[in-house]
């Protein structure tokens, strides 16, 4: 095929003829001229056909083209500056693929469970393009920040023989005449992995059988999870404000174009830089108290709660030193107040809730044992845990980043339902 190019470099060829294969989403003709639009998922370009100027064969070609039909085209690059992608095709022939009948997402509005049941199809919309390319970004600025700061990525086991999190929201599974779990988090092996190179970091897919149907939940998610040896709380969250900061910032460099089809406001955007501001769980309760929003000390915060404290602030919000009894049994209290642990939990801006969950960890084999007893995990199953702390225990730290959260507040989403290519949710596996 002659000068065979993506959609995404014609830039690079005006005034040649190039050719490309893609789809067809709309099609409008005023008897003379026949406009197309076409994608072939790197970009978007109009295709223009005037009648008196091209074969017949080409033109009655076009005429064929329904949504979502398949081609090759062939026609020379103009440029455009009226044209959202700056260029246009004259278009000189076309080759059919494949005419496409009833192509069931239409332009009318579909409902989110129609929609959800083609997801397949979904997906090639431009608002879920952008999205996913977003997401794509995201992750790259994630490793990019990672292995640029001395991390080291280490991969944890997908398959587990005991918890991580807590054991509600397990995903049970055999292996072979042994029970296993889908993993919650990498975090204890990380943790492992850390006392070897010092630095890492995990990114891969975890699971929770939550039970949980809201905007904020999936149960197959991807976190990013670094640890760090001889890093304390403090340390800890320099690291995260400085990471979060970051991947907003490639964003913004890279997917203007994407943030635009998202109709994303960006000075939200723009105003994440460090540092974030920090408030202790005692303060937030005070403040919900002020807003008419009493909870107990004790109580975990749910999404109404950390929405109404996010609202306060105009970039991701800390909130650290959360009663020991709501966080998980290896956060380390705090040597001044034991009632409440060294942790934080990063709160999105704009009402997205929870997006980094993080701690140091407890370093000290005796307490480690006593809280192995209060939340009845088996000693046996967490000896080699335990030995992180028996052979050169050290302070550590670490956090775990939620991505599609992440996806979400940065893309500016109702749901998270739309950033991941498939989202595996409470009583949806299909497609
Ligand atoms: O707060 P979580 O449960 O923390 C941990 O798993 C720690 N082990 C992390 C660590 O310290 N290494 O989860 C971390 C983040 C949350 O802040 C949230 O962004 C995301 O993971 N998350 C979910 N995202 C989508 N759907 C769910 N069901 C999620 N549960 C947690
Ligand atoms: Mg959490």
């Amino acid at each position: 095929m002659q000068n065979k190019v993506t959609i995404s470099e014609v830039g690079q060829h005006v005034g040649e003829s190039v050719t490309f294969g893609g789809w067809l989403t709309r099609r409008r003709s005023s008897g003379k001229i026949q406009f197309l639009q076409l994608r072939d998922g790197t970009g978007f370009i109009q295709g223009v056909l005037v009648k008196e100027e091209v074969s017949e064969e080409a033109w009655e070609n076009a005429g064929k083209l329904t949504q979502e039909s398949s081609l090759y085209v062939t026609g020379v690059v103009r440029e455009d500056p009226r044209s959202k992608s700056g260029y246009e095709l004259s278009v000189t022939g076309i080759e059919i693929i494949q005419i496409t009948q009833d192509y069931p997402i239409t332009p009318k509005e579909h409902g989110v469970d129609f929609l959800m049941d083609h997801r397949h199809l979904w997906l090639r919309a431009p608002r879920q393009r952008a999205i996913m390319r977003i997401r794509a970004q995201i992750i790259s600025a994630i490793q990019e920040f990672f292995d640029r700061n001395g991390f080291t990525l280490v991969d944890p086991p997908i398959l587990t023989p005991s918890s991580a999190e807590g054991t509600t929201e397990l995903f049970h599974i055999k292996y072979f005449d042994e029970d296993a779990y889908l993993t919650q988090s990498g975090q204890l092996y990380m943790e492992a992995a850390a006392m070897a190179l010092g630095k890492v970091y995990s990114f891969g897919p975890t699971f929770r059988a939550e039970k949980s149907k809201t905007r904020r939940h999936l149960i197959e998610f991807w976190m990013i999870e670094p640890e760090m040896a001889f890093v304390d709380h403090e340390e800890n969250l320099r690291v995260q404000e400085q990471f979060v900061s970051h991947v907003v910032g490639k964003v913004l460099e890279n997917c203007r174009p994407e943030l635009e089809t998202l109709e994303r406001d960006i000075s939200a955007l723009e105003r994440v830089k460090p540092p974030f501001p920090r408030i202790t769980y005692d303060e937030a309760i005070k403040m919900l108290g002020e807003l008419g929003m009493e909870l107990p000390w004790g109580e975990d915060f749910g999404a109404p709660h950390e929405t109404a404290l996010a609202e306060k602030f105009d970039r991701p919000l800390f909130i650290t030193h959360y009663p020991t009894g709501i966080k998980a049994f290896y956060m380390k209290p705090d040597p001044s107040r034991p009632e409440v642990v060294l942790c934080a939990d990063m709160i999105a801006p704009e009402g997205y809730g929870e997006i980094i969950g993080g701690s140091q960890r407890i370093d000290d084999p005796g307490l480690m044992e006593e809280r192995f007893k209060e939340h009845e995990l088996s000693p046996e199953a967490y000896q080699w845990y335990l030995d992180l702390r028996r052979y050169g225990t050290v302070p550590h730290s670490g956090f775990g980043l939620g991505l599609e959260r992440t996806v979400s507040w940065i893309c500016g989403l109702e749901h998270v339902r739309e950033t991941i290519a498939f989202p595996r949710m409470l009583y949806r596996l299909y497609p």
